[in-house]
């Protein structure tokens, strides 16, 4: 293995720490495409990656094949993915891969990359709209209950795993009755995001933290064609992901791909999404995977013009 590599990663998903021992040989960037004003110029990006294993892949085809190529690997591709986290204790250090340390300064980076969506996007800050969202792969509901019902006047989770959508709703049943009516947790979907498609114009931001790595290439693409749908205008997806330095690491554990910046940014392009701002999260462990967020948009965000006062402009509706 080569090790100045995996350190220099500074890597690793938020799972078991035993994985840290297993990580791939190398990756190299073969070539990618270049998609221009959400075109999609061509799928043919050519990048290298490896298995949990250090087994190398020549490109991401190549892995999908062996994975999912026909309908039983690809129904077992996903029956193991949920079958993993069937195996996982529903509390925050469950779904953070022993890592429940990390939640305070996840939430912190998400809120400030929110809020400065908020104020841009948003007619004063949203302040005077009701706002939903959906917060997808939502485990048991740690980002609505620390981040999205503050924000939101309605959360709708999205989870396949029914014992940890079970504590969601237990805990923010509890949480709904402590604020205020006008901020709660409406709707528990207990279903995959392959299998979603959300109702039409319901969401004003749609929430995708450490899940959509379960899914193969061509169901993230579909799954953001299907979710635009559901987008209000002027409302965006939020992307939170590990990122590889290179190419991808399939996972063979919990079935899933980490994916490097750019072969992300080939897939936004594949989904006719526009990538209106991208930040890094900091301050988490140096062990830990890369994580970047990434707001994501339909079209092109009108400028909008700001009518109040700047301190108003620059404030989301949060609850105290
Ligand atoms: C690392 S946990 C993250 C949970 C939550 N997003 C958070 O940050 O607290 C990964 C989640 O993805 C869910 N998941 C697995 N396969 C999925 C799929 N096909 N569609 C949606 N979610 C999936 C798991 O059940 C688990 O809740």
């Amino acid at each position: 293995m080569d090790m100045d590599l995996f350190a220099a990663a500074h890597v690793v998903r938020p799972v078991v720490p035993s994985r840290f021992g297993t990580f791939p040989t190398s990756y190299r960037v073969i070539s990618t495409s270049v998609c221009f004003h959400y075109q999609v110029k061509a799928s043919q990006m050519e990048v290298a990656g490896s298995d949990s294993d250090g087994r190398e892949f020549k490109n991401a085809d190549e892995m999908w094949r062996e994975q999912t190529g026909d309908d039983n690997k690809k129904t077992q591709w996903y029956r193991e993915g949920v079958a993993y986290w069937e195996g996982v204790e529903a509390s925050v250090d469950g779904v953070l891969g022993g890592y429940g340390r990390v939640n305070d300064a996840d939430v912190k980076g998400s809120e400030a990359f929110l809020q400065a969506l908020f104020s841009e996007c948003f007619v004063d800050g949203g302040i005077d709209r009701h706002l939903v969202a959906l917060d997808c792969g939502s485990g048991i509901g740690r980002i609505t209950k620390n981040l999205l019902l503050r924000y939101f006047n309605e959360v709708d989770l999205l989870e396949p795993v029914s014992h940890f959508l079970d504590v969601a709703r237990e805990s923010l049943v509890y949480e709904n009755h402590m604020a205020s009516d006008t901020h709660k947790a409406t709707n528990f979907f207990c279903t995959p995001l392959q299998e979603f498609t959300p109702a039409a114009g319901r969401y004003d931001v749609i929430w995708v933290q450490w899940c959509i790595g379960h899914l193969t290439d061509d169901d993230f693409v579909s799954f953001f064609k299907r979710a635009k749908v559901g987008l209000k205008p002027g409302g965006f997806f939020v992307l939170k992901e590990n990122t590889a330095r290179s190419g991808f690491i399939l996972d063979k554990e919990d079935r899933s791909i980490t994916r490097s910046d750019v072969f992300f940014r080939e897939l936004f392009c594949r989904c006719g999404l526009h990538l209106y701002k991208s930040k890094d999260q900091r301050g988490f462990p140096k062990e830990l995977f890369a994580v970047k967020m990434y707001a994501l948009m339909p079209d092109m965000p009108k400028k909008i013009s700001k009518t109040r006062s700047k301190t108003h402009a620059n404030r989301p509706g949060i609850i105290k």
